[in-house]
């Protein structure tokens, strides 16, 4: 007979993970690389966004960052030394086509092959974006996103690009939270191109969507054999009280940031609820857009944070008396991974999802070269347990990647708020692993070994 299992219930729970399961950490172009003029690089929205006076809560700016580009590869060995077995990072467009069409920068291409070919010499699989967020500025001249021109310059990059390094990464996703860009960049105007318009945050929404679709259809059509999706933000949505209003507000909310992306993509067209909401303000969609969104895509990519608290007015609300937050102010809610995942399997055909961002911003400090960071340890273990909770309902997830390798440029809130698994010293760029990433790299190190035949 077996002796009953004595380990905790997280060492329990993760044996669920297959011995393939993916585990990664996760970066963005604009927020670690620096090099932000340097070897032909053009200007991006976001380089433009970060001189409006106001703009970035601690005046700084992507110039400098964690200096990534020329420090390749040191990071690309911390990066193997975490023992993961995937990395995503995003392209910086401008930095390889520096004007959004025409002109490749052959500089901008070699450093993204040095950055791929370093991951597979260290036995790590590239994951690729194409878009965090970062247009090249003189599209944005021409309309940005809300511009239809700007989807068949992004269609004409993703095939450059995968041209290019298709063959050697094990992933490609088109954009990285359309929500984010479409909402804060063009409704609310707190990031770049801070455009305040809700007509136009939902045409660029389409056009995003649009574009993902369009650049799969390109890609497979030229043979691309990586897989190929798209990184979501979503959460689950909860009314604040249980009156019939807020629960009407946690329903748009949710059509809003969840059902206008999955069920397009999905092949459902937009939501009716939030079309009526938006009356005027709902896009322009052409002929044929529609089934071009719904192509088929290989994986979806989910970035879990929190789930989000709705009410009809704004207010305090009593759903999260009590909870702990994070230093973005966001709950720190584990069950709500499981919830959205559960959702996300019961009302759409998803493929293999993979949980492409995950983590904690901290108030982190090196003393005597540690960074005890319990708070963001705890945080990812009872995530990583929510996942395998979501794995053990049979949920297909094929992978998981923390945010962030390093400590970066958190766009609006600057440097000042750390997601690393490593503290950056912006004054010195020291390097110092972070207790969660010793935590990572031990967790790591056990599903090695238990995939190793005894
Ligand atoms: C996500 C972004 C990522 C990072 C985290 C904290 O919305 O994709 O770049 O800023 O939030």
């Amino acid at each position: 007979m077996n002796a009953p299992d004595s380990r905790p219930t997280f060492e329990r729970s993760t044996d669920l993970f297959p011995t393939d399961f993916v585990w990664g950490v996760a970066t963005s172009a604009f927020q670690i690389e620096g090099a932000a003029r340097e070897d032909g690089k053009g200007e991006s929205i976001w380089d433009r966004f970060c001189r409006v006076p106001g703009a970035i809560a601690d005046g700084s700016t992507g110039e400098v960052a964690c200096d990534h580009v020329h420090r390749l590869d040191e990071d690309l060995d911390l990066v193997a030394a975490l023992g993961v077995n995937a990395y995503r990072f995003s392209l910086a467009w401008p930095r390889v086509q520096p004007g959004g069409r025409g002109a490749w920068n052959a500089r901008g291409l070699a450093f993204y092959d040095r950055l791929v070919d370093g991951l597979l010499e260290r036995g790590v699989q590239p994951y690729l974006t194409l878009n965090h967020w970062d247009l090249p500025a003189e599209l944005q001249d021409t309309g940005g996103w809300a511009s239809r021109d700007t989807v068949g310059r992004f269609v004409d990059y993703a095939v450059g690009v995968a041209d290019r390094l298709g063959d050697r990464v094990s992933a490609i996703a088109t954009h990285n939270e359309p929500w984010v860009m479409a909402m804060l960049g063009h409704e609310t105007g707190e990031f770049a191109p801070g455009v305040r318009n809700r007509r136009t945050a939902m045409q660029v929404a389409h056009h995003l969507l649009l574009s993902h679709g369009l650049a799969l259809q390109a890609l497979r059509a030229r043979g691309c054999r990586a897989p190929l999706g798209i990184v979501l933000n979503l959460a689950p949505v909860v009314p604040a009280s249980g009156s019939d209003e807020d629960a009407a507000a946690a329903r748009l909310e949710d059509g809003r940031l969840v059902r206008w992306y999955m069920d397009p993509l999905f092949g459902h067209g937009y939501p009716a609820d939030v079309r009526a909401h938006l009356g005027a303000d709902t896009p322009h969609v052409h002929d044929g857009d529609l089934a071009a969104i719904a192509a088929p895509m290989d994986f979806l990519g989910v970035n879990y944070y929190s789930r989000n608290v709705v009410g009809a007015a704004p207010g305090p609300d009593r759903v999260r008396a009590g909870a702990e937050f994070t230093e973005m102010g966001w709950e720190v809610y584990p069950a709500g991974l499981t919830d959205l995942l559960l959702r996300l399997q019961r009302d759409y055909p998803v493929p293999p999802l993979v949980i492409t961002e995950n983590g904690a911003a901290f108030r982190d400090e090196v003393v005597d070269g540690r960074v005890h960071d319990a708070a963001r340890v705890a945080y990812l273990e009872r995530h990583i347990g929510a996942l395998a909770d979501a794995l053990a309902l049979g949920v297909p997830v094929s992978g998981y990647m923390v945010w962030s390798l390093i400590d970066n440029f958190e766009w609006t809130r600057g440097y000042a708020k750390r997601f690393g698994l490593i503290h950056v010293d912006y004054a010195t760029q020291r390097r110092t692993l972070k207790d969660s990433g010793r935590w990572y790299r031990d967790f790591l190190a056990r599903q090695r070994s238990r995939a190793r035949p005894a």
